[in-house]
């Protein structure tokens, strides 16, 4: 997908909505970024970055057998309104607007790395910054998901788009969050401890969380949710299965992805062939640890008050 054939819609629910802040557009050793300072999201915006997630959508489904945990089947079925915060390239908002042809769906992402011209009936898009203004008004949707920002987002930002989620959700709508913990793999080895231990000083640096789905229950508390449910699912990095291949090929492909910034923190890893070959090893490691991510769902609701 080329950015230069992108049109960006302007949708008749978000009178605020900025589409050109989209694109706006930063190169480093070849990769395309978001140039929007108010973004402190890492990865590149680019079209590998965007095929990786939107493979990464039909992985985490294989792997977690669901799109969703929140109970919202039957309002789906029945038609709600619903918005995929982070959209990325909307993967898992077109395949849930064919899915339930009732409900109407509505994307929001930072940047302009979904596609537009071709998309279900049911599905709108929209460039904004979630940690600033979400471009709806108060009271608008029965159900928010929003999954892997925790790239994206600083201890302020978290706390800004819950506020913002809750503005714009329905009294009595329902919040999903998933996140993994990428901090505390299970059963790791010394070099996935050493990738991850260096991810983590990069977000720390930046006033992220290393492990958000830790504070999702206070964050989501404080910021006036109510009814608060949490399920982790432990998802094997390369062994035992399909599933197990499929994911370390994300993982690893998302670590390509953030070589030149993790390479900020270990010199070593600015030598791309380094980088492939260390990566190997850790991949290798996995198999033999039998390393599994922890995958985090929470949902919650605005109270009806
Ligand atoms: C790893 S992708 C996940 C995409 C999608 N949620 C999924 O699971 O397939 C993270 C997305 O969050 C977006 N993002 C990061 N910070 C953001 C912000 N402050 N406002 C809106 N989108 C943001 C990025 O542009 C990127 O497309």
């Amino acid at each position: 997908m080329s950015s230069s054939h992108i049109k960006v819609k302007a949708i008749v629910t978000s009178p605020t909505n900025s589409s050109r802040q989209g694109y706006k557009f930063k190169y480093e050793e070849g990769r395309r970024y978001h140039a929007d300072e108010d973004v402190s999201y890492i990865l590149p915006n680019d079209d590998d970055e965007a095929d990786r997630v939107h493979q990464q959508h039909w992985i985490l489904k294989y792997a977690l057998q669901c799109n969703y945990h929140a109970p919202v089947t039957k309002m789906l079925e029945d038609g709600i309104v619903v918005l995929d915060s982070g959209c990325g390239p909307a993967t898992w908002t077109f395949e849930m607007g064919e899915t339930y042809p009732r409900s109407a769906f509505h994307g929001v992402d930072a940047s302009c790395v979904f596609p537009e011209d071709i998309k279900p009936a049911n599905v709108e898009l929209v460039i904004g910054n979630i940690a600033k203004h979400i471009p709806y008004p108060d009271n608008t949707f029965d159900y928010i998901h929003q999954r892997l920002l925790f790239l994206g987002l600083t201890h302020d930002d978290w706390e800004n788009t819950l506020k913002e989620l809750l503005r714009i959700l329905k009294p009595g709508g329902y919040l999903e969050l998933v996140e993994p913990d990428l901090q505390e793999l299970h059963n790791v080895g010394p070099l996935l401890s050493k990738l991850q231990g260096t991810l983590s000083d990069i977000l720390i640096s930046k006033g992220m969380p290393t492990k958000v789905h830790d504070q999702f229950e206070e964050l989501l508390d404080k910021a006036g949710f109510e009814n608060y449910v949490m399920k982790m699912t432990p998802l094997k990095l390369n062994h035992t299965n399909k599933a197990g291949d499929l994911l370390w090929e994300d993982y690893s492909h998302g670590c390509i992805n953030i070589r030149s910034v993790l390479a900020k923190s270990n010199t070593d890893w600015e030598s791309p062939e380094v980088f492939a070959a260390f990566l190997e090893a850790s991949g290798n490691e996995a198999k033999k640890y039998k390393t599994c991510i922890n995958y985090y769902a929470c949902y919650a609701q605005k109270p009806l008050e």
